[in-house]
């Protein structure tokens, strides 16, 4: 059987370690303290919840994923090192890059297998988008790492070089969503809907949309589907446009990308 090590319970590696257990992975919880250790008591396929990163080691995960904050990344991969002979080495940090990662695993660095994935919170859901980019990795084993991840969300092998943007869409855009949800909300208390009702029907609509642009249809072809010639969604995306709403979305998509 699988065995992953999830090095960090807060929400991105209690998100992963849920979703890998939930696939049937064997999954090793390691966490500094204790406190965030004890929602994961009693959930199936946890095999192990520890604050000793030792005992979690000789239990020799295939599979390491270091979800720690960010200043905390470095130490952490340097701690698991030992392991990078046996186990694909991979952090979930935003900051990590594959170099950083290399770096800090000093010279086992080298050789190592590295993965990098970038998840949204929506994997604490199952819905996420894991953002993924490796080095060492042979072909056959990313495409099974991506199985192993698939029930936390979808996988989306990246170049490197645009994590970036790619983040900015995929983590930065869920509260993207979320301000245009209360935006939605907002407008519709003013017209008498009572909050929980347009919460409901705005992310069921959001729902249909994606499901609607899942098959790969381009969405202005779907707008025009919607856009009945003088009727009242026109009215609407006109006055939305003329509120600055695409070039709203486009400078915030652009602003929240890290420099290069
Ligand atoms: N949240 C997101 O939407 C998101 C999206 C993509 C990537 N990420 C990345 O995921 C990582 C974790 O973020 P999060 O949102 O899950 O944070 P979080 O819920 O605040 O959890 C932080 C985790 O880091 C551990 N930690 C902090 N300082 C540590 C140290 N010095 N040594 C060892 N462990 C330490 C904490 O352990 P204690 O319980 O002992 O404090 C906890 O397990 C970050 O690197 C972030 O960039 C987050």
């Amino acid at each position: 059987m699988e065995r992953v090590l999830v090095v960090g319970a807060g929400n991105i590696g209690g998100a992963m370690a849920r979703g890998l257990a939930t696939a049937g992975v064997e999954v090793l919880l390691y966490n500094r303290s204790a406190g965030r250790l004890a929602a994961f008591e009693g959930v199936d396929g946890i095999a192990m919840r520890t604050t000793a990163l030792p005992e979690a080691l000789s239990a020799r995960p295939s599979l390491i994923l270091v979800c720690v904050e960010g200043c905390a990344v470095d130490a952490m991969l340097a701690a698991v090192a030992p392991a990078a002979d046996t186990a694909v080495i991979g952090s979930c940090a935003a900051a990590s890059t594959l170099d950083n990662m290399a770096a800090a695993l000093g010279e086992r660095g080298r050789t190592a297998r590295l993965l990098r994935v970038l998840p949204n919170i929506a994997d604490t859901c199952g819905a996420g988008v894991n953002l993924i980019a490796s080095r060492g990795l042979a072909d056959g084993d990313l495409v099974h790492i991506e199985h192993l991840l698939t029930p936390t969300g979808v996988c989306v092998p990246i170049d490197e070089s645009l994590f970036g943007a790619a983040m900015s869409l995929s983590s930065c855009g869920l509260a993207y969503v979320f301000r245009y949800v209360r935006a939605c909300t907002e407008a519709a208390v003013q017209l008498g809907i009572d909050p929980a009702t347009a919460v409901r029907l705005t992310a069921a609509t959001l729902g249909g949309a994606a499901a609607m642009l899942a098959d790969g249809a381009h969405p202005e072809v779907l707008v025009d589907r919607v856009t009945t010639p003088g009727g009242l969604t026109i009215k609407g995306l006109n006055a939305m446009e003329k509120a600055g709403f695409s070039a709203a979305v486009m400078a915030g998509i652009i602003a929240s990308t890290p420099a290069r």
